[in-house]
């Protein structure tokens, strides 16, 4: 048995604007008619032995998630949620807590709720190949063969190529040598030249009772934390309230500082397959469809010698004329214009908001 485990519960705030704490990127259509949630669980349609999926978010975004798989004829395992956000190592510990079996063999398969993934097929020869692995008790982390010296994702270096004896795998798989979290734009070029490092997707997968194990070991704060929020949580309509007190008295930390990069079991799998996590205007204006200036446009926008740009329009006519690799967002309250090679500084201006509030 593999249960999807989709962490909903971050805000997305280079995305400013559109996604707030109240609306968070995942749970907008930023790519098509699906939202990223939705997408997130429809993508896994076809993989052997998946169950309905486990989700979880902050409390404040129950009601939208619920509905967005209402909308997709999806019923989730379970909606579990958070009082506050404590990285995605105790949402972790929470869902293998969920879904440790008698057998112990059950697999979680830990998805961020907000990439996008083009190509689906390789996508599932990647999960084929790390199910393979982690049913003999390895930790998979999976690896995007990197496109450029990213600054936004964290890197994981490669060791000796692996293999299972008599088996066949649909992708390659390596040893873990080390993780560096968001390097440098240097650093990052040295690492995309070498031909040694991935981009490290925060995708997961591991036996449930594996994963706890690593965690006792590593982490015990955390699981103990986690085990008495379960405990002294409660059921509230198709939800289930992780106990506030409990959990916020939960150390944060994220799966790959509290577990991936401690563990001597890693197994890391690299695939390429147009993976992208969405992470800022700029990402969105490279997946997003071109017209004959390699404009992106959403909405009512009317545009005069603009090339290269990314425009949103949600509220009313937005008009450019003369623009050249700009990002412009209009929403109903706020206007983002920002150079598209500016878009991660989107961040300190929520950062700004934040402090002004
Ligand atoms: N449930 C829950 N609770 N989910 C969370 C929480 C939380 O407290 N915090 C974050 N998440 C979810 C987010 O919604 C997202 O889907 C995923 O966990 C990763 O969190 P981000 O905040 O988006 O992390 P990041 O993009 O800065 O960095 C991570 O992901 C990159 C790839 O997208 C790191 O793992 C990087 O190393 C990695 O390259
Ligand atoms: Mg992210």
């Amino acid at each position: 048995m593999i249960y999807p485990v989709i962490l909903a519960g971050g805000s997305g705030t280079r995305l400013w604007p559109l996604s707030r704490e109240l609306y968070p990127k995942q749970l907008l259509e930023l790519t098509g008619n699906n939202t990223m949630l939705q997408d997130t669980i429809l993508r896994l349609s076809g993989i052997e032995e998946m169950e309905s999926p486990i989700i979880i978010c902050n409390e404040n975004h129950r009601f939208m998630v619920a509905e967005q798989m209402r909308n997709i004829n999806v019923s989730p395992d379970a909606i579990i949620l958070e009082p506050v956000g404590r990285n995605t190592a105790p949402a972790v510990a929470v869902a293998a807590l969920k879904t440790l079996d008698a057998s112990q063999d059950s697999l979680i398969l830990i998805l961020p709720a907000d990439h996008f993934i083009k190509n689906t097929r390789v996508f599932h020869q990647a999960l084929n190949t790390g199910i393979d692995y982690a049913k003999q008790g390895y930790l998979i982390t999976f690896g995007i063969i990197p496109e450029a010296p990213e600054t936004g994702y964290g890197y994981i270096c490669k060791g000796e190529k692996l293999g299972i004896a008599g088996k066949n795998l649909e992708q390659e798989a390596y040893s873990i040598k080390e993780f560096v979290e968001k390097p440098d734009t240097e650093t990052a070029a040295q690492y995309v030249n070498s031909g040694n490092y991935c981009w490290n997707s925060g995708m997961f997968m591991f036996k449930s009772s594996q994963v706890l194990g690593e965690m006792r070991k590593h982490v015990p704060g955390i699981v103990k934390a986690c085990e008495n929020a379960l405990k002294n949580g409660n059921r509230d309509l198709d939800f289930f309230r992780l106990d506030k007190s409990s959990f916020e008295a939960c150390p944060s930390d994220s799966v790959d500082y509290a577990i991936m990069e401690k563990t001597e079991n890693g197994v890391m799998i690299p695939f390429q397959a147009g993976w992208n996590d969405l992470g800022s205007w700029e990402a969105l204006w490279q997946v997003g469809k071109k017209d004959d200036n390699s404009n992106v446009v959403y909405g009512d926008v009317l545009l005069h010698d603009v090339d290269n740009s990314f425009l949103h329009a949600s509220t009313r006519l937005l008009a450019a004329v003369g623009l050249k690799e700009h990002i412009v967002v209009e929403t109903a309250d706020a206007v983002l214009i920002s150079p598209r090679n500016r878009v991660q500084d989107v961040k300190s201006l929520v950062n700004k908001l934040k402090a002004a509030k």
